[in-house]
This record gives structure tokens, sequence and C-alpha cells, in this order.
């Protein structure tokens, strides 16, 4: 076992879908084969974007039993929920002083909303809380509450790592040596995820296929990706297909290899592919699938592994704000 702590979060804003299953999930589950994990469920940054607690809680159990069901070694990951560990909001208390508000002006989500106000021609700041502009800040206390060495992130994330570990430089500087310097780790490139009409799979586009949808659902959304009109006789080029694109993530080398030469060769219609590639993803997931259904039936387990997860995360977390508070408040 490696002795590097991973730590992930994810926050529960929406039902999770195959980009986020191939793109995160996935590797996430690998990693916790071979490392010490923190992976939490970051509700406190979800309450920016979202106002009924209702949503939160059910995403948030989504997220846990998705987890479970994907098979995430509880031994050497300690799941659990952000807002069960008081001291990652008093730790995010005490960043707010050392960190500088012209980093916050610079991040990548603030500047997006900032410029999206800026072309509506209304106030700058309009609809944007305080919750979205120190969120890198909370997010640097999850990072160093939990004495994490790498970070596993979508390049989306990066600038958020790169604050945390700019903002433990400030304060070791100013306090002493206190926190570890995180290294954010961009996952290895799945490529983009393509979604039913092809851009990118993303809630905000309308185009996803939920993860654990019941079989007749998945096939149905399946049987829904656009293609182009070629004829059943005609080569058609995979690497354009977003029905080869999502094969390749679920099919092993051979199947995938086979799958090319049907569409390069022609005869192959888009629906004869559809139906294989729907084939296949239910093969991987209804495993999966069966069990994440049992569980949030079941939600008193779910309960029971994110509340060990907080009793382990918590002395962690103890460890860390003392000695945060003794450096800064004596
Ligand atoms: N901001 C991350 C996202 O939107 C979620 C997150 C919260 C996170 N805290 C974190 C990721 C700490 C890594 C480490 O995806």
């Amino acid at each position: 076992m490696s002795e590097q702590i991973v730590l992930t979060g994810i926050k529960p804003t929406g039902t999770p879908h195959l980009g986020n299953y191939v793109g995160a999930l996935k590797p996430l589950v690998e990693m916790a084969k071979t490392n010490k994990t923190f992976v939490f469920i970051a509700d406190l940054h979800a309450l920016n974007i979202i106002h009924d607690p209702k949503q939160i809680k059910q995403h948030t159990y989504e997220i846990a039993a998705i987890l479970m069901a994907l098979g995430l070694n509880l031994d050497n990951a300690t799941l659990f929920r952000q807002s069960d560990i008081v001291q990652v909001s008093q730790l995010s208390t005490m960043l707010m002083n050392i960190t500088p508000k012209g980093l916050m002006n610079r991040a990548h989500s603030y500047k997006a909303a900032v410029d999206k106000n800026i072309a509506a021609g209304v106030d700058t700041d309009a609809g944007i809380n305080m919750g979205l502009y120190t969120y890198p800040i909370l997010m640097a206390a999850d990072i160093l509450l939990y004495e994490s060495d790498v970070v596993p992130v979508g390049a989306d994330q990066k600038q958020h790592v790169e604050f945390a570990r700019d903002i433990a430089g400030y304060f070791n500087h100013v306090y002493g040596d206190t926190f570890k310097l995180p290294e954010p780790v961009i996952g290895e490139d799945t490529g983009i995820i393509p979604g039913l009409d092809g851009r990118k799979m993303s809630k905000s586009y309308d185009n996803v296929i939920p993860l654990f949808a019941p079989a007749s659902q998945l096939k149905k959304k399946i049987m829904r990706i656009i293609t182009d009109s070629k004829l059943p006789s005609e080569p058609k080029n995979p690497d354009d297909s977003t029905i080869f694109q999502l094969y390749r993530h679920f099919a092993s080398p051979d199947e995938i290899a086979a799958l090319r030469t049907r569409f390069e060769q022609g005869g192959m219609g888009y629906g004869d592919a559809k139906q294989i590639l729907f084939d296949k993803v239910n093969d991987v997931l209804s495993g999966p699938r069966s069990e994440y259904e049992r569980l949030m039936s079941t939600p008193s387990e779910i309960d029971a592994i994110l509340a060990d997860g907080a009793s382990r995360a918590r002395v962690v977390a103890e460890r860390t704000y003392n000695r945060v508070s003794r450096a800064m408040l004596g």
C-alpha cells in the first residue's frame, strides 16, 4: 500500500451519470484499492447552488450508495459527509484571515460568473453569494484538514488545489510549519465523454445517461443517441461516433477492436451498434445497479457507513485543527 494519502470530494448537486462514472468514480474506486483515501460528499460546497435540503440529502445518499455499490474498499477509504466534521468550517474561518482577497478575485469560477454578468449588462456581482466567492477557501480547508498528499481532480478543479497549496504556504510562512503541501493529480485523460447529442456529457446540456437508470430507461436513452444519417451498408468513422466513444470505456480491448472493424467495414446500422452498446453497458453495470437499488431502499446501511467514516475522519480533523488553533490563538 502506498503511504500517500489521497483525498477527494464530490458535490451532491445532481444524480451521477456515465460521464461522472468514467471520469471520476471508477478511477477513484481503483485508487482506493491501494491507497489510504478520504472520500467525502461535499454538501457544504453544494450550498451555494442548491437551496433545497431535500435535494442535497437525496444526492448525498445517491453518491454514497454508488460508491459502495461500485465496491469502494471501505478499509482503505474513509467515506463521509463533509458537514459531519465541524472542524472543516472552523478551519475555513481561520484560513479566511491569511487568504488574500485578490486570490479569490482570480478564481476561475468566480471570474466566469462575473464575466457572465458583464455580458448580460447587469451588476458585476449580481446573483453571486459569498459561498461561491469563498468556495476555494472551504476547499483548501478540506484538503489541509485531512493532511492529504494527493488530490485527484478534473482539470477544472486544478486551480482550487493550487490555491490550497498557496494558502498552506502563506500559513506556514506566518505561523511556522503547520500544513503539508498537497499536489493536484489530474486524472489520466479519459477524453471527453460524449452525451446523447455528441457534446460533452453534462447536466447543464441535458444530454446525460444516468449511471444507474433501470435497464429499460438505459436502453431508451442509448437508442436516443444522435448519429449521422449513414446507411447500414456504409463504412462509418468510430472516432466520430458517440456510440463507439462510450463503448470503449466499458468493453475489453478485443471487443473494442472488433466493434471498430465493424464500423469501418460498413454493413452495420446505427441501431445495431446501439444495441451492442446497451448490452455491454448493461452487462457491466447491472450487478452494481442491483446493489445500489438495495442500498437506496435501506438508507440505514448508508447512514451507518457515513457515521463510521465521520468518526474516522474526525480523529485526523481534530488533530489538525488543534494544531492550527494553537498556532493562531495560542
Ligand atoms: N470542488 C470540487 C468539485 O466541484 C468538489 C470538492 C470539494 C473537492 N472539496 C474538495 C475536490 C476537496 C477535491 C478536494 O468537483
